[in-house]
């Protein structure tokens, strides 16, 4: 498979709005005019309770790793694995399916990195539950989970620094609006 097909099959994967298909099954109405407007997993909790959460968790987790099994199963390079997550990932900020407004990318980047390297999965795994332990704010956890991959990164799989620190970016400044409100000491709390 052509390179340019396997990064636009992941962009479309990646703009598969799982927020809004399990508030629409649900009747949680539409979650990007709701609680903090973003269509993810975290603000599903809000709006419908823990097992819609989880779904939407799942749907975000599963298509960033279907789109690295696709790119394993076709033999690409490392390299181009890693290419893959972020053409993925930017099908969940910026979704084909809905207008380009879409969600933080951060369940996306985490079934993405499950596949590519699982040891920094589960290291992005634990350095987010830590950090949501001492605060019960899930943006902030996410933020410095973010910030913190390219260093796990660069200690696990170097070869792969690049996209992941590519991503790492677009997922703080995604969480623009989460840090103003953290700033202002504003930011919701479970
Ligand atoms: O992963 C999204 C989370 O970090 C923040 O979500 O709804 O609080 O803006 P939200």
């Amino acid at each position: 498979m052509p390179e340019w097909m396997l990064l636009l099959i992941a962009y479309l994967l990646g703009s598969i709005p799982s927020a809004i298909i399990v508030c629409k099954a649900m009747n949680l109405g539409d979650p990007r005019l709701n609680g903090s407007r973003n269509p993810g997993a975290t603000n599903v909790m809000r709006l419908g309770g823990r097992q819609a959460a989880l779904l939407t968790l799942l749907g975000d987790l599963s298509k960033g790793a279907a789109a690295i099994l696709l790119a394993i199963l076709v033999s690409a390079e490392p390299e181009v694995q890693g290419w893959t997550m972020l053409a993925a990932v930017c099908g969940h900020l910026f979704p084909f399916f809905s207008s380009l407004r879409g969600g933080k990318g951060v369940a996306t980047t985490l079934g993405c990195t499950l596949l590519l390297s699982w040891p920094l999965a589960l290291c992005q795994l634990l350095f987010w539950g830590l950090v949501f332990l001492l605060g019960r704010i899930s943006s902030l956890a996410s933020i410095a989970t973010a910030a913190v991959t390219p260093l796990f990164c660069y200690l696990l799989i170097p070869h792969l620094l690049l996209p992941f620190a590519i991503t790492a970016v677009l997922l703080v400044l995604r969480h623009s609006s989460n840090i103003r409100k953290l700033l202002a000491g504003r930011e919701h709390r479970f």
